[in-house]
């Protein structure tokens, strides 16, 4: 293997993960997945593997297991890593916010020193777009200042970021880069892997196509008197494919030596506000199927708008999304159709 193409994804069996390791191993990167299925399913390693057709190394490691992790590194020459692994309910995080702190900063902070230990340079992070909040300007560039952190999660999310900076300004090896994700969704137009999430969803998406699987009797609209046009948020809804290729574009970015300083950050999204309302008339058309909902009471902790300015993705990566939001949506049922055998 050589180590400049070798990239080591930790939760490449999750939902970004899985897509990513395919859009990396298609461009020509080998890829080792470090995954321990707390939230994700062998079945996902398996879907890159049938549609790449490419053996992929697999380890079945806690990040959070230092020793284990060590293995790994001694295991496998890589220059970068991609580091997913976290948890990322926001509500089970104000439940139980230890839980959050301990796994997601624990398994950030293995990554970060073993990286050091190893001479291992590059970083690429999963940040999010909930580090704006609810935000003065919209759409928010990497420069609108961050809110303060309103869950664990997001809190986490937030804390990465600064020990990611302070690492690369201080460590000569260590370069990062934080891609904030705004909505991601969909699945891989093969329907062999896609978001697969346990219990009720928390997201839109999952709770819309199971609702049309007739899994969730009705759809709950969080709320219709936002300060919006239709009066439901509004979110930039990211294809999870276009999502992975901007994965692609930064280790490119990072392996070619072409990053402007020691860390960057960039957010991935469309650009476009949508509404809530206006995903489920986009998801039935496209799917020619009605969906059962209902509008309910604001869900607390939600902000009533975020989108991205994405120039600084477009212009520095070289990367756009593509696909519609009618053809993520179908992906997203065709997916879901997959995996309920209808
Ligand atoms: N919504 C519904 N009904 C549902 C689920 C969601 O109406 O059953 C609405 C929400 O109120 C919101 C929109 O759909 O307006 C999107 O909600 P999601 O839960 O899909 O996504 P969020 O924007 O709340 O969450 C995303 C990420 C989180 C991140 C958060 C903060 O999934 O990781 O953004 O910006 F923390």
């Amino acid at each position: 293997m050589d180590r400049k193409k070798t990239v080591l994804i930790s939760g490449g069996a999750g939902y970004i993960g899985s897509h990513t390791s395919v859009e990396l191993i298609e461009a020509g990167y080998d890829v080792v997945i470090v995954d321990n299925f707390s939230n994700s399913e062998k079945g996902a390693v398996e879907g890159v593997v049938k549609i790449t057709g490419r053996e992929v190394p697999f380890e079945l490691v806690d990040t959070c297991d230092k020793d284990a992790l060590r293995r790994i590194f001694e295991k496998y020459e890589f220059d970068s890593v991609i580091h997913f692994a976290a948890y990322k309910a926001v509500g089970e995080s104000m439940e139980d916010p230890l839980k959050y702190y301990s796994n997601n900063l624990v398994s950030f902070l293995n990554i970060v020193a073993l990286m050091k230990e190893f001479k291992r340079p590059n970083i690429l992070f999963s940040s999010s777009a909930t580090v704006y909040g609810e935000a003065d300007e919209l759409p928010v560039t990497e420069e609108t200042p961050r809110q303060p952190a309103t869950s664990p999660y997001g809190n986490t999310k937030q804390m990465a970021e600064d020990i990611l900076r302070d690492c690369c300004r201080s460590y000569v090896d260590i370069y990062g880069i934080a891609l904030r994700y705004f909505n991601p969704i969909g699945a891989h137009p093969s329907a062999m892997i896609g978001e697969l999430p346990r219990g009720i969803p928390n997201n839109l998406v999952p709770f819309v196509t199971q609702t049309a699987a007739g899994i969730r009797e009705c759809l709950s609209v969080f709320g219709n008197d936002y300060d919006t046009p239709d009066g439901t948020c509004l979110r930039d809804y990211i294809d999870v494919v276009d999502l992975a290729k901007a994965h692609l574009a930064a280790v490119n970015r990072m392996v070619s030596d072409k990053m402007d300083g020691k860390y960057e950050i960039f957010n991935v999204g469309t650009g476009n506000p949508v509404s809530v309302l206006e995903l489920l008339t986009t998801f039935e058309d496209v799917n020619n199927l009605k969906l059962p909902y209902k509008i309910v009471d604001r869900r607390p902790g939600d902000v009533t708008a975020v989108w991205a300015d994405t120039a600084k993705a477009n212009e520095v990566l070289g990367w756009k999304a593509e696909r519609t939001l009618g053809e993520t949506l179908k992906s997203a049922w065709e997916w879901e159709k997959r995996v309920r055998g209808l």
